[in-house]
Formats: C-alpha cells, sequence, structure tokens
C-alpha cells in the first residue's frame, strides 16, 4: 500500500465490503475539484443537497458545487454551525425542516462535506428523512477522514451523553481530500491522530511501529505520510466493519480508549476544553493504566506508548486538562455508557500494543482506584 499511496496522482480505493450496502473509500489529494465524476454513477435523482458548516463552506463549498455542476448535478446547501453543538436535537430539527424545505424525495442524496460532526448528523437524517434516503460523505478532518466517514454509525447527543440517539446507516460513497487537511488547525490535527493510533493500538503493532517513525512528519502536515496513514486506517476500520456491521463483537475493539474518553469529554462539555480525539487519546493511556494496575499488559508498553504521545505533542495525561475531575461522576458515565450491559461494564483493554480486547471483567473498585491516581481527586 505504501508506494500505491505516495503517488500524488493517483487517488486510492479501498471497498468497505458490506454485500448490498458495499461501497468505496477514495483517498487522494484534490479530489474534491473531481467530486461529480465519482457521485454521479451512484445518485438515482439529479439533485443532491449538501449539508456543511460555515467554517468548511467558505473554505470548499464552491470547489464542490462546482464540481457538481461540471457533472450536471444540481445541488442546494444546508450550513449550520461549526462545532459539537450542532449534533444537538435542536439543530437536527431545525436541519431537517430545512431539508424538507426543498422538496427532496426518496432519490434524494445528501452529501456531507465538513468533519464528523456533519458527517454524524447528515448520516442520521439521511436515515430518517422520508423514512432513509442515501448519503455520501466528504470528510475534510483527519479524524474524520480515518474513522467517522467510514462504517455507518450516525448520530446526535442527549444531555444523557454523546450519540445516544442514532441509526447504522452506511453511506453511498467515501470521498477523503487529503489536500483539504491543510486548512485544518493543528489542534484538530493531532486529535484526528489519536483515531490513527488507536488502529495500531488495537491490533497493528507494525503500523504503531510506522507511526513512531512517520507520526511527527504526519503531524508536521507531510501529505503522502497522512495520505499513508488515512488508507492504512481505512482499511483496518473497513475490515472490522465488514467483520461485525452492528457491533455485536469485534466492532467494539473500536471504542479502545472511547469509555473513557466520553466520560471526560461529558464533564467537560463537549467543547473546546476537550476535542473527541484528545479525550480519546487520555481514554487509550486510561486503558493501558487499567492493564497494567491488572497485571495484564506490561509497564514497558504503556511507556512506549506514552514516549510517543510526548514526541508528537499529544496529552497523556487528565491533570493537564483541568485539576478538579469528580471520580464519582466520571463512575457514573461509565454505568450510562451505551457499552454497559445488564449492569456489567464492558472495557476495551489491551495485552500490549496490538493486542486490545474486550472484557466485562474490570473490578469497579480497582477502576476507581486507578481513576482517582490518574486525574488526581
Ligand atoms: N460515526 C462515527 O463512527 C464516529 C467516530 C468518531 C467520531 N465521531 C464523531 O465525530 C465528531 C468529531 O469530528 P471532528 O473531529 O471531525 O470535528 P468537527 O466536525 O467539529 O470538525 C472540527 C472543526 O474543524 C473545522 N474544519 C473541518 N474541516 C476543516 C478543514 N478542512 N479546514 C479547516 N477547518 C476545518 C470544523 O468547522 C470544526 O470547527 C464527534 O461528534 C464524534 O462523536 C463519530
Ligand atoms: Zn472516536
Amino acid at each position: 500500500m505504501g508506494e500505491a499511496a505516495l503517488k500524488k496522482s493517483e487517488p486510492a480505493r479501498l471497498v468497505v465490503a458490506l454485500g448490498e450496502r458495499s461501497y468505496d473509500i477514495v483517498v487522494g489529494e484534490r479530489i474534491l475539484g473531481k467530486a461529480g465524476q465519482y457521485i454521479l454513477p451512484l445518485i438515482r435523482g439529479k439533485k443532491v443537497l449538501i449539508v456543511c458548516d460555515e467554517t468548511v463552506a467558505k473554505l470548499y463549498l464552491h470547489r464542490l458545487t462546482n464540481a457538481l455542476e461540471e457533472a450536471q448535478i444540481r445541488s442546494r446547501s444546508i450550513l449550520v454551525k461549526p462545532g459539537e453543538g450542532s449534533k444537538s436535537m435542536a439543530s437536527f430539527g431545525e436541519l431537517m425542516e430545512a431539508l424538507l424545505a426543498e422538496k427532496p424525495d426518496r432519490k434524494t442524496t445528501l452529501i456531507a462535506l465538513g468533519g464528523g460532526v456533519i458527517g454524524d448528523l447528515t448520516g442520521f437524517a439521511a436515515s430518517v428523512l422520508l423514512r432513509g434516503v442515501e448519503f455520501i460523505q466528504i470528510p475534510t478532518t483527519l479524524l474524520s477522514q480515518v474513522d467517522s466517514s467510514v462504517g455507518g454509525k450516525t448520530g446526535i447527543n442527549s444531555r444523557w451523553g454523546k450519540n445516544l440517539i442514532g441509526s447504522f446507516h452506511q453511506p453511498r460513497l467515501v470521498l477523503a481530500d487529503v489536500a483539504t487537511l491543510a486548512t485544518l488547525p493543528k489542534r484538530e490535527l493531532l486529535s484526528g491522530y489519536a483515531e490513527v493510533l488507536k488502529y495500531g493500538l488495537i491490533n497493528d503493532t507494525a503500523f504503531f511501529g510506522w507511526l513512531e517513525q512517520h507520526g511527527a512528519g504526519l503531524i508536521g502536515g507531510d501529505t503522502a505520510l497522512m495520505t499513508e496513514a488515512i488508507l492504512r486506517s481505512c482499511a483496518a476500520k473497513a475490515a472490522i466493519v465488514g467483520e461485525d456491521e452492528k457491533e455485536s463483537g469485534v466492532r467494539a475493539l473500536l471504542n479502545l480508549g472511547h469509555t473513557f474518553g466520553h466520560a471526560l469529554e461529558a464533564e467537560t462539555g463537549y467543547g473546546d476544553a476537550l476535542l473527541h480525539g484528545e479525550a480519546v487519546a487520555i481514554g487509550m493511556v486510561l486503558a493501558l493504566k487499567m492493564s497494567v494496575v491488572m497485571g495484564l499488559c506490561p509497564q514497558a508498553d504503556m511507556d512506549r506508548v506514552i514516549a510517543h504521545y510526548k514526541t508528537v505533542g499529544l496529552a497523556f495525561c487528565p491533570k493537564s486538562i483541568r485539576k478538579d475531575w469528580n471520580v464519582d461522576a466520571l463512575m457514573e458515565h461509565f454505568t450510562r455508557d451505551k457499552k454497559a450491559e445488564g449492569g456489567k461494564l464492558t472495557f476495551i483493554l489491551l495485552r500490549g500494543i496490538g493486542k486490545a480486547f474486550i472484557t466485562q471483567e474490570v473490578n469497579v473498585e480497582t477502576l476507581r482506584d486507578m481513576l482517582a491516581k490518574a486525574v488526581g481527586a
């Protein structure tokens, strides 16, 4: 895959194999300007509705609408405010009304142009608009290009937690233009990098080694390295989703760091204080800590991961985010987690780098002790 990814002119194509719901992930530089040729064969009507946030719209919407026009595809755009706040019930309601005002029919295709917020929101809207229309993902953040745009999880947030209202609805196509990452703030890039790292930690020690070698260059903006990391990440996710679309088993591994991360995010209010990927990054370290405390994972593996965090500039300690975490409140989030089945907490732990596994054998007291030490309360 390495060499193919390094040829800038040739976009690479991966398949998410899900029978009749199979679709391609196309990754390449400057493919947004050719979006029409990828999209035209897939849409059933002649009209598409683009959902985009205001920041991304200023940067890339015209490029997409021009490309669609070149392919004789009519488009209309609906803009929402940037940020996690747009995954609220209120914004979702407004979006649905705006979509219906465009008089869509069952052949209308929605296009999500933006980060994971836009992808999750638009995908969910597509799954319920007129009882379900098709949608296409054009992710523009590293996080959405390596993770959220692939796999069909869509949803919005509730006051009870993140992504608690949602559906499985697979896109028809994922078009990841690596060139759009050039305008992404460094902090967002690093946040997305946490999800890249996740694939190495789950089951690919060689990829983790590759990231140790190239992670800093990638964060520095090297597009060839980004392309390769995106392809390897998407291939990893596609393989897991192909095996377990609706998370009855192995797909839960993709939640590595997320049970801890979601609790931290909920406590900080899903905002600028802590981005999703930053929460996941710290969450993965907490999962490693828990694994070490339980005697399952060598301390050396955790040290190696933290050394890499330091190299790329990723925060690993909850105390660097805030000093006054409430351990009880964090514990409360675990029991409310979607993955808590019949009162049993489910965690993804590690026997080492590249050796993640799913377990319900976590002692609550040990967990509480580990957490109290880690968050410093
Ligand atoms: N569905 C899934 O499987 C899945 C997986 C992981 C995460 N998620 C969700 O994804 C969301 C986070 O996604 P995200 O990190 O992409 O956040 P985001 O969509 O909020 O984007 C981050 C910020 O970057 C801006 N931006 C986007 N693209 C840009 C570009 N090319 N140049 C400059 N600015 C740009 C946006 O306007 C926004 O302000 C969370 O809601 C999370 O729950 C979903
Ligand atoms: Zn995530």
